[in-house]
């Protein structure tokens, strides 16, 4: 979008935050489903809700997925065995799940949102918005993938200028490195994935992905 740079036409489109802006014309183009709302849905999310192409026997089999990776924790000895590990987790995703990476840099947290977008089957290869703090992705169904990336948050008024909000509690896949950067703003339900180095064995990463839900909180 236009020549001052802020905003990349699709297919990839990407949004950066200027200080001077406070808002988002890109979000302008997006196309919305209204989506149907599934009765005890696990998004765990305030709507749990299907998508329009989403048949019942797939949602069964996103919830066994999803109960698959409630608490989940296994050692990739390779880059190919992190892609498998995304791709199964992608496959359990719902509209509206936020899932908060943590990890140290390099750990492979954009490597596994590039996995899980292939997945998903976004348009767009996904790409570090290290300088962009979101990116935005979609499906030819029109699902809609937030990718954040908060190592260079500057400040509160940075965040509060983003309206994270719309992004979090709306019918988009939401995935956010650096969570721990914004931790207090992130949903009480989300998924969390936790990458992990492993000494001397520089393919390998210890990869651990829990589901957060309010209940759990409020214990
Ligand atoms: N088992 C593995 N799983 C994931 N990535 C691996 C693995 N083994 C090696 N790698 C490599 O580690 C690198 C991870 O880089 P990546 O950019 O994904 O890290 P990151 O956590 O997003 O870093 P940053 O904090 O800078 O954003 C990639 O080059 C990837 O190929
Ligand atoms: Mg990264």
């Amino acid at each position: 979008m236009g020549a001052d740079g802020w905003c990349r036409q699709r297919p990839s489109l990407q949004v950066r935050l200027p200080a001077n802006k406070l808002t988002f014309p890109c979000f302008r183009f997006k196309k919305r489903y209204k989506l149907p709302v599934a009765d005890g849905g696990v998004s765990g999310l305030t709507a749990p809700v299907i998508h329009p192409k989403q048949t019942p026997a797939m949602t069964e089999n996103k919830n066994q997925l999803q109960k698959k990776f409630t608490s989940f924790t296994k050692l990739a000895t390779t880059p190919a065995e992190t892609e498998r590990i995304a791709r199964d987790f992608a496959a359990g995703l719902q509209p509206g799940d936020v899932v908060a990476f943590f990890g140290d840099l390099g750990s492979g947290k954009t490597f596994f949102i590039k996995s899980l977008c292939r997945a998903l089957g976004t348009v767009q290869e996904a790409t570090s918005p290290s300088f962009t703090i979101i990116n935005e992705y979609f499906t030819p169904d029109d699902l809609f993938v937030y990718h954040f990336d908060f190592y260079r948050l500057e400040d509160e008024q940075e965040l509060r200028n983003l309206g994270l909000d719309e992004f979090f509690y709306n019918d988009y896949i939401c995935l956010i490195e650096w969570a721990d950067k914004i931790l207090l703003h992130l949903p009480e339900n989300r998924w969390e994935v936790w990458l992990q180095f492993v000494p001397h064995q520089p393919e390998s990463r210890n990869i651990s992905i829990f589901k957060k839900t309010d209940e759990e909180n409020e214990r």
